[in-house]
């Protein structure tokens, strides 16, 4: 048995030993590969009046310049149709406006800067605050809708209001956006890229080349890491690559750098939220009124996906009878906001995690009572009618959190040592997390592998998800060595590859083992099925290479495509309703934090999380998901602080934090000194490939209980029952500004 055994990551080794291939690596080892360098616009908002190549091919080792009149296909790298690859309109500052094929990098790059663009400035919108002002919206506008709002706050014993304005977040995978193209002797375009949508990024390559999706070839061997930022974006920079090999005949490597990255692609979007919401005396949720805002930036990319997960998600783990949500999503002068891990949901997350945290006090109620009392329970349906399945496990999580963490007597503890300890206090938070599993758009929920049985008895299997750090490869060669009956060593993985496996899905929504790792049993189940004729006919005793063997002699196809289609999923996008979910992943965290009144400087001391992952197919990876995707969350919720100019001069609407010297990410020395993940236990999840569920995104969200507690620990600064108002991120700074606060009012 492979499926749940402990094992490290399949490329671990490489990984740590510097051996792993990434799409640069490939790139810089192509022979007469030229480079290319973006000539970027110094302009949040402008028009171009004039741009003038010829300067740039004065300069040694420049070979070509690439602009819009060169697109043969579509001038276009979105699948909206408002993304213009080379744009005559500047949408925001450091957008690609043209590039320079080079010899070297160096030669593109100041080849680039030789490229003469003339510029119109125009009035640019920055925030999300001024867009709203401005009226400034793209894309469609939902509405989530159940019950009777009116009525449900009319005869609510308590109402409150507010209002909350929350940072994105920068992706900051490892390896940055990176493309290889080649072509062949017929002009066919071979693409080595990092991006986990191959499929798209096939078809917008061959839009942008006029050709049709057989004449493109897209491969990923892996990412150093994508959470999302490498679902829609990686696109254009492909494009740019394929459109300069099949100009030039020769590789093109297109790879950012950091601060090209940075100021270039987009991030997880911030959004603005206005609410009101009314509890009755025993703190019982009964109705919510919301506006969510998002900051889509110039184009529209995945932002209404995300915002239909965010209102799909202000529920969090909560009943609440009577809502009603509006989303839009704001066009500003910024990078495309995009995809980033949990795609909205945890955005939507905030928003009521953030109303519990505040109301508490003003209903005398101790937030760890006040959540536990919203909880759903079995029979109640989300507010776009979905049954909550499996609600117990909810309750079931958090008491073993309570009970593990001995939540109640560090409690006390806290609350005794705070009284002592007049500029140093703690704080203790438990938060729950539900997330829904499946893309909402149905369609998606499909996968398809390929898997060769060798004469030898090896096996090759092909899936359609891509593998960017989380262990997709590893748990696929697990199910394959399950459903086979075969040591995991007989077994490999090659590359993805849209020409071995064709129309996938983006690898995201944390749904990549579910669905290829069914296509994967489903291929072996069909080998096996051809196998099992021809095993008859040998004595008992004959070994896999034997029935194999024996197999080819036969005549017997020995290989398998296998499909997966999610059944019993609904979902209606305008009406805002149905069950877009195979199931909901659960999980607990209590965090402990202290916090230095002088300067707000924090650490999180401990943290304790139960998480349902079903029967992990693999536990070492999925307790690596979580750590991580935790840590992640905590970095969103606490520390990194995108800054853009806000300023009239002439770089306003510059990223400010283009570097990881100005842009603060988790590191060891944020890690809690005491971290502990315990993976919830009787949680099969019945008809998901051998009983597991998905964990790249919900874990995420646990990271909700270290905002939480400092919010208490913040708390504990002030007189009892005061209100605490924390901005997100809560870095030091602005914990400091929350101690100092003299607006919380008192309960
Ligand atoms: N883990 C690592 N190490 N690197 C990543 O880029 N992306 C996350 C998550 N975990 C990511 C990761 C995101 S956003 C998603 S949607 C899932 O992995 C995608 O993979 P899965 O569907 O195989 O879980
Ligand atoms: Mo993940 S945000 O769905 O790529």
């Amino acid at each position: 048995m492979s499926v749940g055994e402990t094992r490290p990551h399949e490329s671990a080794a490489l990984h740590v030993t510097g051996r792993a291939l990434y799409t640069d690596d490939v790139a810089i080892r192509a022979p007469q590969v030229l480079h290319a360098h973006p000539v970027c616009a110094p302009h949040a908002h402008a028009m171009i009046t004039r741009l003038d190549p010829k300067p740039a091919y004065d300069v040694p080792g420049v070979v070509r310049v690439l602009t819009a009149d060169d697109v043969p296909g579509v001038n276009d790298s979105g699948t909206k149709h408002d993304e213009p690859l080379f744009p005559t309109e500047v949408m925001f500052h450091g957008q690609a406006v043209a590039w320079v094929l080079g010899e070297s990098l160096e030669a593109a790059r100041i080849g680039a800067a030789a490229v003469e663009v003339d510029y119109e400035p125009m009035p640019s919108i920055v925030t999300v605050v001024e867009a709203i002002e401005a009226g400034s919206f793209q894309g469609a506008r939902p509405r989530l809708e159940r019950g009777d709002v009116e009525a449900g706050l009319a005869g609510a014993a308590h109402v409150f209001e507010g209002e909350i304005d929350f940072a994105g977040q920068e992706h900051f995978y490892l390896e940055t956006h990176a493309s290889l193209a080649t072509v062949d002797d017929d002009g066919r375009v071979h693409l080595l890229a990092s991006t986990q949508h191959p499929t798209e990024t096939q078809e917008i390559v061959a839009h942008v080349l006029g050709l049709a999706s057989h004449e493109v070839t897209v491969e990923c061997v892996r990412m150093g890491g994508g959470f999302g930022g490498k679902e829609m974006q990686p696109h254009g920079y492909a494009a740019v690559a394929a459109l300069g090999a099949r100009l030039t005949g020769r590789p093109v490597r297109a790879r950012l750098n950091r601060q090209q990255d940075m100021t270039m692609s987009g991030k997880r979007h911030g959004f603005h939220a206005r609410w009101k919401v009314g509890f009755d005396d025993e703190g019982r949720l009964q109705a919510l009124d919301a506006t969510l805002t998002s900051d889509g930036g110039w184009s529209l990319d995945l932002s209404e996906p995300v915002m239909s997960r965010a209102l799909c998600h202000v529920d969090n783990a909560y009943w609440i009878p009577n809502v009603r949500v509006d989303g839009r999503v704001a066009r500003t002068h910024k990078t495309s906001q995009t995809a980033f891990r949990g795609f909205g949901g945890p955005q939507g997350m905030l928003v009521i995690e953030d109303i519990l945290g505040r109301c508490a006090p003003l209903l005398g109620i101790d937030p760890t009572e006040l959540r536990r009392r919203n909880f759903y329970v079995e029979g109640q349906t989300t507010p776009y009618g979905q049954p909550v399945r499996h609600a117990e496990r909810l309750g079931r999580a958090w008491d073993q959190v309570l009970d593990t963490s001995d939540f109640a007597a560090r409690c006390e503890d806290i609350a005794r040592a705070n009284a002592q300890s007049p500029h140093r206090k703690r704080g203790l938070a438990i938060t729950p997390v539900k997330f829904g599993i499946s893309f909402n758009f149905t369609s998606f929920n499909q996968a398809g592998a390929l898997v060769h049985v060798y004469k030898d008895g090896s096996v090759l299997i092909n899936h359609g998800g891509t593998e960017m750090g989380q262990g997709l490869h590893t748990k696929m060669l697990q199910v394959a060595a399950t459903a086979l009956g075969l040591p995991i060593e007989r077994v490999r993985l090659a590359s993805t590859r849209t020409d071995k496996v064709p129309n996938t899905s983006a690898t995201a929504a944390s749904s990549g083992a579910d669905l290829n790792g069914a296509a994967v049993k489903d291929a072996c189940e069909q080998i096996l099925a051809r196998l099992a004729p021809v095993r008859e006919r040998l004595v008992p005793t004959a070994t896999w290479d034997e029935v194999v063997r024996a197999a080819y002699l036969d005549r017997v196809q020995l290989w398998a495509a296998g499909f997966y289609k999610t059944e019993g999923l609904s979902w209606d996008q305008v009406a805002m309703r149905g069950e877009p979910f195979k199931y909901f992943a659960y999980g607990v965290a209590a965090a402990e934090v202290s916090v230095d009144g002088f300067t707000g400087a924090y650490q999180v001391e401990r943290v304790d999380i139960v998480h349902d992952v079903g029967d992990s197919l693999s536990p070492l990876v999925d307790t690596g998901q979580i750590e991580g995707g935790f840590v992640q969350g905590v970095g969103w919720l606490t520390l990194e602080d995108l800054r853009w100019d806000l300023s009239d001069g002439p770089s306003r609407g510059r990223l400010a934090t283009q570097a990881a010297s100005t842009y603060k990410l988790p590191s060891l020395s944020e890690m809690p000194a005491d971290l502990r993940v315990t993976l919830l236990d009787r949680a099969t999840e019945d008809g998901v490939v051998y009983g597991s569920k998905a964990v790249g995104e919900p874990p995420l969200m646990l990271a909700f209980s270290v905002r939480e507690a400092l919010r208490d620990a913040v708390a504990a600064f002030h007189p009892p029952g005061t209100v605490v108002d924390l901005a997100s991120p809560a870095t030091p700074e602005a914990v400091f500004w929350a101690i100092r606060a003299t607006g919380g009012r008192p309960g």
